[in-house]
């Protein structure tokens, strides 16, 4: 079905048909999830095998300018300054086709795109990428797409992409269609106080992306287990958000980041005939695993969790920051790593010439 008429306006000016050219300028967090989005029932419209609940992360941003010119041959994509690789390019044209297709514009398209923070730190970029491209895009072919539509889009780019559009912490419905599987604030980023500690120990490349991993998911004995109390899981996590239960956050929160990994561990990779399951840790990640139990049996509340790599992330409340970057540094003491601190987020915003923030996108959805 894709975006109806129903909740997004085509503007009377639209690029493409020799009117003249706007740019729109829009940032995006990254996300980073307390319920994981782990295997698709639908890869080429990502759609998830289950829900998911995340939080925007502060300590990163995406920024990105679209404008779409009758006078280019090509889409044109910049990304941190250089012209980008060929997959992203073609990435990211996939996703101006369904903008075109939506805005019924022609016209190709210049994308500048930066991060604030490195690739490679355990900051999901490609969703606070294709969220803010979905905000910048959609702006810039003349159509206002309210959020939830604005997150099936996202969605369609990169998965946990839908979770950077809308404000705070928020949940990814795993929907039945295209239409019904988007992301909604549960609560706004001042809701609770919580700080994210992001520590990249420094690695190799990893040997399977998150995209092989979603593949293989289902070859692990563990999956249907792991699918089997996922709603249980969600409920947890969602009520010890709404009542800032920050020890039942903890241990639902670790427990659900392990049993992600023992998914991954237990999955059979096809076309890497020699590995035996998916490892996305190092030496340093369970370090600091063990540390955090260790910790939070002395007294200091945390938590961690992982996503497909070796990063880790600590939480815990702003009271405790001090306390829990200390007994990071002492036990990272002579091993190399990034360290990056977020609180909780708003969601995707459209930026103003002089680069101040701008409204978010529309709230409202008319079904
Ligand atoms: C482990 O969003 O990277 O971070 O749909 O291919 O873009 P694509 O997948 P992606 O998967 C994220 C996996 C995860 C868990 C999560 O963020 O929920």
């Amino acid at each position: 079905m894709g975006v109806s008429g129903s909740c997004c306006r085509v503007s009377d000016v639209q690029a493409g048909r020799g009117e003249p050219v706007i740019e729109v300028t829009a940032a995006a967090h990254p996300n980073l999830a307390f319920v994981k989005y782990w295997g698709r029932r639908d890869d080429l419209l990502n759609l998830p095998l289950n829900g998911s609940i995340s939080v925007n992360l502060s300590g990163a941003t995406t920024t990105t300018s679209v404008d779409f010119d009758d006078g280019l041959a090509a889409d044109e994509v910049l990304l941190n300054g250089e012209p980008a690789d060929s997959t992203t390019v073609g990435r990211v044209t996939a996703h101006l086709d369904r903008v075109r297709t939506m805005a019924q514009v022609v016209s190709r398209a210049r994308v500048v795109s930066r991060n604030d923070f490195p690739a490679d730190v355990g900051f999901a970029s490609s969703a606070s990428a294709f969220a803010a491209l979905s905000l910048a895009a959609t702006r810039a072919a003349g159509i206002t797409l309210c959020e939830r539509d604005l997150s099936v889009l996202a969605r369609k780019g990169s998965g946990s992409a839908c979770r950077s559009i809308p404000d705070g912490f928020v949940e990814w419905l795993p929907g039945r269609d295209d239409v019904s599987s988007y992301a909604r604030s549960l609560a706004p980023c001042g809701h609770w106080d919580l700080r994210i500690v992001t520590v990249a120990p420094e690695t190799a490349p990893k040997l399977v992306s998150s995209l092989d991993g979603h593949r293989a998911a289902h070859t692990s004995p563990f999956y249907a287990a792991r699918l089997a109390e996922i709603e249980h899981v969600l409920g947890r996590v969602r009520a010890s958000l709404v009542t800032r239960d920050f020890q039942s956050l903890a241990l639902a929160v670790e427990r659900e980041a392990l049993s992600l990994h023992a998914v991954a561990a237990t999955s059979v990779v096809a076309h890497v005939p020699w590995l035996s399951g998916i490892l996305y840790i190092e030496p340093a990640t369970v370090r600091l695993m063990l540390a955090v139990q260790h910790w939070r049996r002395d007294g200091l509340a945390v938590a961690f969790t992982l996503d497909a790599g070796p990063s880790i992330h600590l939480l815990c409340e702003a009271g405790s920051l001090g306390d829990v970057r200390a007994a990071v540094t002492q036990e990272m003491d002579g091993i190399p790593h990034q360290l990056y601190v977020s609180h909780p987020g708003r969601g995707a915003w459209l930026k103003n010439e002089t680069g101040e923030a701008e409204a978010p996108p529309d709230q409202t959805c008319s079904q």
